[in-house]
């Protein structure tokens, strides 16, 4: 079976690409849009890689022809100045479902988060919503997966993590007391590699999460003691309101960045009705083992 990934430089695409081995039945086509970001992917005989486009869907249906699943992961949270939501996560996922219809593909794996609403008033949260509407309209067999903040090598959650958690005089919005599900990306890429390969018929949506629900400032002490098993590191806080205000300053003369919408999908608990593990076909990794991999990494 050959599976066609979009966005394969992200965290997750990389991670993925890092597990085919384990895979030696599928092949994969890893989709970029530059050629330094395709000189950076991982070699394997398993891997072709192609540089692609999200204006066209002709000519992505080229590049991927052949695939029996698309994985869609090219999204952003970060807007920059040439790229925003609308263009990243809903215009380019309206390609994406065309070529899959194009080219045949049997199933399309869609990475959401978990909070994804097109009715919602946070506009990356209303973003990928619609992308999810697009996705479930196609007609096409389709898995869409919610998830957390993801923890593991690259993301930019174990980044942050690691990072404070490191930090003697460690620091969070709010003092960190919003609730999180931490999902090990490795979790998430056998839930993907489960998905591809059962071809479910319809469109189904999964919220998958974490094994435990944490609040940030927790997490942070709980990964020091991991550095550390003395560690007695307090977290202390940045007022969100006035973190907003700076936000909204800097990011509009700036084109993107860190804006109001980023700093309410970091703070928002992520909350979840069911956790979809079992019916993805997923073992949880506990959150200390994931914070133990984060660290040796
Ligand atoms: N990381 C998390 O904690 C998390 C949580 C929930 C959901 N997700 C979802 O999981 C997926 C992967 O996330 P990630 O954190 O691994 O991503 P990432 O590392 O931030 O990489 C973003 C990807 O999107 C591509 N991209 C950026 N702007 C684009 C545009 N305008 N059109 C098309 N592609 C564009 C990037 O390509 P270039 O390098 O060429 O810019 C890159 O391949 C995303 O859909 C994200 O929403 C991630």
């Amino acid at each position: 079976m050959k599976i066609a990934i979009t966005g394969a430089n992200s965290s997750v695409g990389m991670n993925l690409l890092a597990q085919v081995g384990q895979q030696p039945d599928l092949q994969f086509i890893a989709g970029v849009r530059s050629e330094s970001a395709r000189n950076a992917l991982p070699s394997s005989a398993q891997i072709s890689s192609c540089c692609i486009r999200y204006d066209d869907a002709a000519v992505l249906a080229q590049a991927l022809a052949g695939a029996d699943c698309v994985v869609h992961l090219a999204g952003i949270l970060i807007e920059g100045k040439h790229s925003k939501y609308r263009e990243a996560n809903v215009d380019a996922t309206r390609t994406v479902v065309d070529a899959a219809k194009q080219i045949g593909a049997k199933h399309v794996v869609f990475i959401s988060v978990v909070g994804a609403d097109p009715a919602s008033s946070n506009a990356y949260f209303r973003s990928k919503g619609e992308a999810e509407a697009l996705v479930a309209a196609s007609g096409l067999s389709a898995t869409i997966i919610r998830t957390p903040i993801l923890l593991g090598p690259g993301t930019a959650g174990a980044s942050a993590l690691a990072s404070a958690a490191r930090n003697p005089k460690a620091k969070a919005l709010g003092g960190g007391h919003y609730k999180m599900r931490p999902l090990d990306i490795d979790d998430l890429n056998a839930a993907i590699f489960n998905a591809c390969k059962e071809q479910a018929a319809g469109c189904a949506s999964h919220e998958l999460v974490g094994p435990e629900a944490i609040a940030y400032c927790d997490l942070i002490k709980k990964t020091a003691r991991k550095i550390n098993p003395d560690s007695t590191l307090e977290v202390g806080s940045i007022p969100i309101g006035f973190t907003k205000l700076m936000a909204g300053i800097t990011s509009t003369l700036r084109g993107g960045g860190f804006t109001p919408t980023v700093i309410d999908v970091i703070t928002q608990d992520e909350e979840v009705s069911h956790n979809g593990f079992a019916e993805l076909g997923v073992t949880l990794t506990s959150l200390d083992r994931t914070i133990e991999k984060i660290l040796e990494k």
